[in-house]
């Protein structure tokens, strides 16, 4: 059943990685509704009238203490990560130091202090549950052990967690230009040939917006502690039916150059199973494939002032 809401205008909202992709849209969203939005982020950024900014490293308890008894936030929406495919090992450390030591460092200030609602951030890289998860890449591991560590924290401590596991996500104003949309979209503007792996892939693709949407009805549903939430649109598209689209969109003569590199190892093909997410949050995804693709292409332009 559809849980019912608490507004988070005027509460005060600490968002981890808010200087990141989801992070951007989500302060946004925060401020457009009446939070007081803080940020977290390790450089030095100036506040604005959209959040205020604190500079700390999620690796470092002493940054997060610092902050957190500062804020004192009634909400926490945990996105810092070093979200990366990476499966070389110099992917290890970073990985675990700012996906996993910072959920741990945040999840331990917050039982210590208490909080209303933290929103965790976990991944479709994650391992399934099985008799033996095996991750596919330094990240994936440390999003799995820091999603273990959530659902202890809520189980031994009564931190009271939302997990939010997020599919494919793209849209406009996406940080890591290496990623694929970004990538493909802005060689496609330039005039120039994407070069990319086999494109056989399959991925569960989500537009930023309903991202949002989701991490809001996870923050507002009253009663949801220590549920986790697939966010998805709960269908698999190829990577080359992503490229061949926005080759439609922006430039049909301009051949990408599948294969021109390898297939990553171990790649998770997984589909999210949104029917906890309808049924308790009530959330649907709104953005087909094509719309959100069009939006994207559209603020790259404008941004390459085409
Ligand atoms: N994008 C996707 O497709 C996707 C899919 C599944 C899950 N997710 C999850 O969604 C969340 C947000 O992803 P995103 O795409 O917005 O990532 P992003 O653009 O790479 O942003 C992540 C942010 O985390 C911050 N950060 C990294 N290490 C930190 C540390 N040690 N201490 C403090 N801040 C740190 C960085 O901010 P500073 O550099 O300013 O410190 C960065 O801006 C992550 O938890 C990610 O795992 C994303």
């Amino acid at each position: 059943m559809e849980c019912s809401s608490v507004s988070l205008a005027d509460r005060i909202v600490l968002v981890t990685g808010a200087s990141g992709f989801i992070g951007e849209h989500l302060c946004a969203r925060l401020h457009n509704i009446g939070a007081e939005v803080h940020g977290i982020s390790r450089s030095e950024q100036p506040s604005t009238n959209v959040l205020r900014w604190w500079q700390g490293n999620g690796a470092s308890l002493e940054d997060m203490r610092r902050i957190l008894t500062t804020v004192k936030p009634d909400v926490i929406f945990h996105l810092a990560s070093y979200v990366s495919g990476d499966r070389s090992l110099k992917a290890v450390l970073p990985t675990l130091y700012s996906n996993l030591i910072s959920t741990v460092n945040l999840l331990t200030l917050v039982a210590e202090m208490g909080c209303r609602r933290v929103v965790v951030a976990g991944s479709l890289e994650e391992p399934e549950l099985g008799e033996l998860p095996i991750a596919c890449s330094p990240y994936a591991a440390a999003k799995w052990s820091a999603s273990v560590y959530t659902r202890m924290f809520y189980q031994l401590y009564q931190v009271p967690v939302v997990g939010a596991q997020l599919f494919m996500v793209y849209g406009p104003a996406q940080k890591d230009l290496n990623k694929l949309i970004p990538y493909v979209t802005l060689s496609l503007l330039r005039g120039e040939t994407p070069k990319l792996s086999s494109g056989k892939r399959q991925v569960d693709w989500i537009y930023v917006g309903d991202i949002v949407d989701g991490l809001m009805a996870a923050a507002q549903k009253v009663g949801i502690e220590g549920e986790n939430f697939e966010l998805g649109s709960s269908k698999l598209t190829p990577v080359s039916t992503v490229v061949y689209h926005l080759n439609q969109l922006i430039d049909p003569n301009i051949r990408p150059l599948f294969g021109a590199l390898n297939d990553r190892p171990m790649e998770q093909v997984r589909t999210a199973n949104i029917a906890s997410a309808i049924a308790r949050l009530g959330w649907h995804p709104q953005t087909s494939l094509e719309e959100g693709l069009a939006k994207t292409v559209n603020w790259y332009a404008s941004q390459l002032g085409k």
